[in-house]
């Protein structure tokens, strides 16, 4: 799904030698894509061991162009900051650390501490994903940001080096991020997420789903240490909660590959349930759920890292998505997203349907 310039195509620099003194290493501009994700199963119980599956949504795409900065400073050039780096507000924190990582995972592979990896940057994103929402927004940021240094500098780093800056940046954006949203906002199609690794998901029907927005920030940071808390105060009663989330998940992805919607969306609306069990749930969120149910759903949910954010709805078909759309935006949704995720075999050719 991402898009990075050609440079990372180019050989990798030779251990040592400063990809910025070889003029033909670098780019002028390197670019970098990475689009926003919807959790359909397993936020918060992910942290805990269970699986997870969550869809990448093309249409809400982040951005970064990062060149060579020709006066010496560092500058980010962003909707929620635009100077110098180093007097960016806290929270861009985030984006800066994005940055740094890069420059950090390109000077090692590079395995020089002179050259491109030290230059000063310049480093402009561009975003439609709302931040907050618990869409993603800070792992697609970043996941941009490191693909455009690299190309920019003409360093090939490999996934794993990719994968471990982005959560570097997601470190300063919640604490301790399970990985699910840097491997699914990378992803090129539904991915199921454990312990760190993602799987390709066979969906043997299209999915139309409706992401709506609560108009409430979302605070996954604050979400995530709730339910630590209340583990630590009733360890068996969250892991109860943790398993059947992760049941629920799986129940899930077996029913995708038979093209099952419609238990796909249950399992959609029992999990919202467990969530707001976990305490991550929002009188924001739950209204737009119920009149999800009220216009025939197939399910609902919040998505993300709850507290505010988005709910997540499942559709019947394209009509069906545009007339909930319609509803949810009358119910007083802040906006609302349609998006379709495409039946995909990943053993081979998309299924015919
Ligand atoms: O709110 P978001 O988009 O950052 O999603 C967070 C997902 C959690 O499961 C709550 C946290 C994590 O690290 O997986």
């Amino acid at each position: 799904m991402n898009t990075i310039t050609s440079a990372l195509e180019r050989p990798v620099p030779s251990a040592g030698t400063p990809a910025a003194d070889d003029p033909a290493a670098g780019l002028a501009v390197g670019t970098g894509r990475a689009q926003a994700k919807a959790i359909l199963f397993g936020e918060h119980s992910v942290v805990y061991g269970a699986p997870a599956l969550a869809v990448p949504v093309a249409a809400l795409p982040a951005e970064a162009e990062a060149s060579f900065a020709a006066d010496g400073v560092d500058r980010l050039y962003s909707a929620l900051y635009n100077g110098r780096l180093d007097r960016a507000p806290e929270r861009t924190l985030p984006t800066v650390t994005a940055i740094t990582a890069a420059r950090a995972a390109v000077g090692a592979t590079a395995g020089t501490t002179t050259g491109a990896a030290q230059r000063p940057l310049q480093v402009r994103v561009r975003s439609r994903i709302p931040a907050e929402r618990g869409l993603g927004s800070s792992a697609a940021v970043a996941a941009a940001i490191v693909d455009a240094v690299a190309a920019l500098t003409g360093v090939t780093l490999t996934g794993g080096e990719r994968h471990d800056a982005v959560q570097t940046a997601e470190r300063a954006a919640h604490g301790t991020p399970s990985g699910l949203d840097a491997r699914a906002v990378r992803a090129a199609g539904p991915i199921r997420f454990q312990d760190g690794a993602a799987v390709p998901l066979l969906v043997a029907a299209p999915l139309h789903l409706v992401i709506a927005d609560s108009g409430v920030r979302g605070r996954t940071r604050e979400a995530v240490q709730g339910v630590r808390e209340r583990r630590e105060a009733d360890r068996d009663g969250i892991d109860r909660i943790v398993g059947a989330l992760g049941e629920l998940c799986d129940l899930a992805v077996d029913a995708l590959a038979e093209g099952d919607t419609a238990t796909v969306g249950a399992a959609m609306t029992e999990a919202h349930a467990l969530l707001n069990a976990l305490g991550v749930g929002d009188p924001a969120l739950d209204h737009l759920v119920s009149v999800a149910a009220a216009h025939e759903a197939l399910g609902a949910k919040l998505t993300g890292g709850g507290r505010g954010g988005c709910a997540l709805i499942l559709a019947a078909d394209a009509d069906h998505a545009a007339t909930l759309s319609g509803a949810l935006h009358e119910a007083g949704a802040a906006a609302v997203w349609t998006t379709m995720v495409a039946a995909t075999d990943p053993r081979g050719e998309a299924p015919a349907r």
